[in-house]
């Protein structure tokens, strides 16, 4: 493709993305230009007449109709940003949501008057919030743990890439609790597979792409919640937090969960649209009671 600027490139990509209803057709462009030509809206606003290269231009409508057989965008692109840090993704490892923020902040916020506090990010994926927390907490001593090994990889680059001297374990929800210490975390914190296994299938197309493993939260959504709720309680300390991500219409039955295990002053945040997103509450004294009883 020879004599066309930026400027039509541009053009033309955001329209074959209209025609196909792509929905954000104008900002996927734009991510699209920049990953391939390294050109922003503002450089492509300001250098939009230059010639395109004719093997830029090759990749790039080649992305766009990647874009239009349904590939995330993310994928495409290979990195995502996240509270501020990059993360590689591709297939085998759940895109970082913005909603996952929500999560972060709550977590970060509950964390604010320890000085190294021991945390755990159970079901880690791509390591977005065990990441952000160490960054953003320096003296946190952070371990991720995550079961596929398609994951683990993504995890192990992030870190790298950010600079995060975490822990990375590859282990199960179910079983590797059996590895840790009663009492010996400060916070677990987790965004779980939390949708109903059968309305994956009807969810965006988009999904499809990334790992079922990933999504899938048994017939209720809350299978993972009562799996860690269950098997992780006893492993925080007295006072201490678990945080959950959850799915739009799951608070309740988290707050549930945690109650008839023990946790107290169970509450909510909301993410930007209002949704009731992360759901947490404190290892209470009672736990630390039946405990005890069970000891005696
Ligand atoms: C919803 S994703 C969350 C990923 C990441 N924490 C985030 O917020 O972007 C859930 C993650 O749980 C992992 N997973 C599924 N079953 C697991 C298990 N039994 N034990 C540990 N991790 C598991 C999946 O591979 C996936 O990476």
């Amino acid at each position: 493709m020879d004599n066309i600027t930026l400027d039509e490139v541009y053009r033309r990509g955001r329209a074959m993305l209209e025609y196909q209803n792509i929905p954000d057709a104008e900002v996927d462009a734009l991510y699209l230009m920049e990953s391939v030509f390294g050109t922003d809206r503002t450089s492509l606003i300001l250098h939009g007449d230059r010639q395109a290269d004719s093997e830029l231009c090759r990749r790039f409508f080649d992305c766009i109709n990647e874009r239009i057989s349904g590939r995330p965008l993310q994928y495409i692109v290979g990195t995502w940003n996240f509270m501020g840090y990059d993360f590689f993704v591709g297939e085998g490892v759940l895109i970082p949501r913005d909603d996952t923020e929500t999560t972060v902040i709550c977590a970060l916020e509950l964390l604010k008057n320890y000085d190294s506090p021991k945390v755990i990010d159970l079901c880690s994926g791509s390591g977005a919030i065990a990441i952000s927390i160490k960054k953003m907490m320096p003296n946190a001593n952070v371990t991720a743990l995550e079961l596929s090994p398609d994951a683990i990889g993504y995890l192990k680059k992030n870190a790298e890439r950010n600079s995060a001297d975490i822990t990375i374990v590859c282990g199960d929800v179910a079983t590797d609790h059996k590895n840790y210490d009663d009492n010996e975390f400060d916070m677990i914190v987790s965004n779980p597979p939390y949708i109903v296994s059968n309305q994956i299938d009807t969810l965006q197309r988009e999904l499809s792409f990334e790992p079922r493993m990933a999504l899938d939260g048994g017939s209720d959504g809350l299978d993972f919640y009562r799996v860690i709720t269950e098997n992780w309680a006893s492993k925080i300390k007295p006072g201490g937090y678990l945080v959950y991500e959850n799915g739009e219409d799951e608070h309740e039955a988290i707050a549930k969960i945690m109650l008839a295990n023990g946790f107290t002053d169970i509450r909510y945040d909301l993410d930007l649209q209002m949704f009731k997103r992360t759901t947490y509450g404190q290892a209470g004294m009672r736990l630390q009671a039946v405990r005890a009883l069970t000891f005696l």
